[in-house]
């Protein structure tokens, strides 16, 4: 898993977290994007999907295939792709074949940080100051104030969709928050 320097400079933290988390995988440890020209990342395409939406994008800034990137995974791994504006999401593995219906929002609503996936501790844990979030993105510890957004993901012609989420927050039973 990857590592992180701890700093006062929090806000800038979350860029280069997102960052840090692409170049060398989540939780698996995945190294995959080591070699990767990453200063592309910065420089992404605008993402085309219809409806408010957009379609999850990797660390180049090209389509994921959602064959690709179920591949090599396991059910429950969760992995960041580029979401909704450009947000790190979370895209949950629901199965060999399927991802799960919604995406997470990996930015801490404490002070933006990115927030990694714990796979031992099986919840989210921002490295800021400590927040905690539980496997669907639901606040469980502060300071962080609210839970994770969430965005529906739907698969389309090989490609995941993300749109966004207004209804009826399932862990709350609150309105979104975020909408
Ligand atoms: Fe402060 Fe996450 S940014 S706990």
């Amino acid at each position: 898993m990857a590592q992180f320097s701890e700093s006062a400079d929090v806000p800038d933290m979350g860029r280069r977290q997102f960052m840090n988390l692409l170049t060398f995988g989540t939780v698996t440890g995945v190294a995959l994007g080591a070699l990767y020209p990453v200063v592309k990342y910065f420089i992404p395409p605008v993402s085309g999907a219809a409806g408010g939406g957009a379609t999850a994008k990797d660390e180049l800034g090209n389509d994921v295939s959602v064959s690709k990137f179920l591949e090599n995974r396991n059910t429950g791994d969760r992995n960041l792709v580029q979401g909704l504006k450009g947000d790190p999401t979370y895209i949950v593995v629901d199965s060999k074949e399927a991802i799960k219906d919604y995406g997470i929002n990996a930015i801490c609503t404490h002070l933006g940080c990115v927030v990694p996936w714990n796979v031992a501790e099986n919840k989210f844990k921002c490295p800021c100051h400590g927040s905690q979030y539980d496997e669907t993105g639901k606040v469980v510890r502060g300071p962080a104030p609210l839970s994770l957004p969430l965005a529906h993901t739907k698969v389309n012609d090989d490609k995941i969709v993300l749109t966004p989420w207004t209804e009826t927050d399932f862990r709350t039973g609150d309105a979104p928050w975020w909408s």
